[in-house]
């Protein structure tokens, strides 16, 4: 960074401070990761000038077929950067096993707008995980575009189990007859069963979208079942286990193709950010090879880890542990005086551990208070821990909910973070 630091001294202090947080801090965050070095440098190069509206090929109007020899942009001079986007959509394909992809979706939000734009019209009627029980504001949350434009009716996970009650939704579905289904979380620790859904779907006649943002990197890897087959459209971000830039992915079958270009450009977006979906072409080549499995099988094995050591020292965690790369500290009620989720995650701050409160099913306290935390293993396992490093994780985490009120223990704690994160230099290059 020694041109921003020459010209810049005052936005070069904040990025230097946050790779320093970075670096010492423990990054708990589950939908976080840190990106190889090849990722940022693609993010960071002269793509980042072009203008490149349109695709790089153009639907045959002869064959109906995508034809890569005739030019899709509205700009000259996309030659190479056509040689970019076309990577990343074969590499996606690859990747997923998708019969089509498009990479320009400039967030996870985005890509699912493209997806409920092209398998619904306004008012249609759609099928959703609440988001207090694990689903995300584009799962149709009031404020967001998916609760103004659809009719969202929610399901939730059951109250015993806290986890998806395929008895339930199918009922959900049965009565409300859904023109779309949507499954997908950004809080919700275990497996989800596409093929149950499809079947759903199949029988009241609706359209199936998969929002797999978080598990995505476990998908490429095969170690959680992949939507791709099942649904109509699968949406993903790259950033999270996948490990890629900030970005979104659109994946669908070949009949939605072209309407799922249209709808992401010039449906919603414009010029489509070439640095980015260089950073993605990058990530995705990293997720094709074989360490990349190795890393996703390190990463639930400490989840495992840190859900088994955190229950053993007594936590609760919503629905009884993890499948996938995050689970839900249950702090409790109000009533039972424990912390919130929200001074939780304050306490963890000054002890140096980044997490996020979050609400947990039939939560009692409000969404900016919430009674959960959530945790991640990703950014942890990228950085080198392993099991023996999660017994350290659940340990400091109880240190911190047991001396939650008392600022000066929490702020000396820091020093005992910063000797573990000490050991898994992040960034070293940097
Ligand atoms: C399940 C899910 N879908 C979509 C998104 C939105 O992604 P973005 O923040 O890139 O818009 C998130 C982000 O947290 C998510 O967890």
């Amino acid at each position: 960074m020694i041109h921003i630091q020459k010209t810049d001294p005052e936005l070069y202090e904040a990025i230097f401070s946050e790779l320093k947080r970075q670096r010492e801090n423990l990054e708990l965050i589950a939908s976080e990761n840190f990106t190889s070095l090849a990722v940022m440098e693609a993010q960071g190069s002269v793509l980042t000038n072009k203008y490149a509206e349109g695709y790089p090929y153009r639907w045959s109007k002869k064959t109906g077929q995508i034809n890569y020899k005739l030019y899709g942009r509205y700009y000259g001079g996309c030659e190479y950067i056509d040689d970019v986007e076309r990577l990343a959509i074969e590499r996606a394909k690859q990747l997923f096993g998708a019969e089509h992809a498009n990479v320009q979706a400039h967030s996870g939000s985005q890509a699912n707008m493209a997806a409920y734009f092209t398998l619904c019209k306004p008012g249609d009627t759609v099928l959703a995980l609440e988001l207090s029980h694990g689903g995300h504001l584009t799962h149709g949350h009031p404020l967001s575009f998916s609760g103004q434009l659809y009719n969202v009716i929610h399901y939730t996970v059951a109250r015993d189990t806290e986890q998806f009650d395929y008895e339930q939704i199918e009922a959900l579905a049965l009565e409300h007859k859904p023109q779309m289904i949507l499954t997908g979380a950004s809080a919700y620790p275990r497996r989800i069963d596409f093929a149950r859904f499809r079947a759903i779907a199949d029988k009241v006649g609706a359209k199936f979208m998969v929002d797999m943002a978080h598990i995505a990197g476990l998908v490429a890897a095969g170690l959680h079942d992949n939507p791709v087959p099942y649904a109509d459209i699968v949406t993903t971000t790259t950033h999270k286990t996948l490990r890629g830039p900030r970005a979104g992915l659109v994946l669908c079958k070949e009949e939605y193709a072209r309407d799922v270009d249209a709808k992401v450009f010039p449906g919603i977006q414009g010029g489509p950010l070439m640095h980015a979906i260089a950073g993605k072409a990058v990530a995705f080549h990293e997720a094709l090879q074989p360490e990349f499995k190795a890393y996703q099988s390190k990463v639930i094995a400490n989840a495992q880890a840190l859900a088994k050591s955190l229950m053993n020292k007594g936590f609760k965690l919503v629905s009884g542990g993890t499948d996938t790369h995050l689970m839900l500290i249950d702090l409790g009620p109000e009533e039972s005086g424990s912390p919130s989720g929200k001074k939780m995650e304050e306490a963890l701050d000054l002890a140096g551990i980044t997490a996020n409160k979050n609400t947990v099913p039939f939560d009692t306290r409000s969404p900016f208070v919430a009674s959960g935390i959530r945790l991640g293993t990703p950014s942890v396992t990228t950085r080198g821990m392993g099991t023996s490093e999660m017994e350290s994780i659940a340990e400091l985490i109880k240190r911190v909910r047991d001396n939650h009120e008392n600022e000066e223990y929490l702020a000396a704690m820091k020093a005992d973070v910063r000797a573990l994160t000490a050991k898994f230099p992040l960034y070293p290059e940097l």
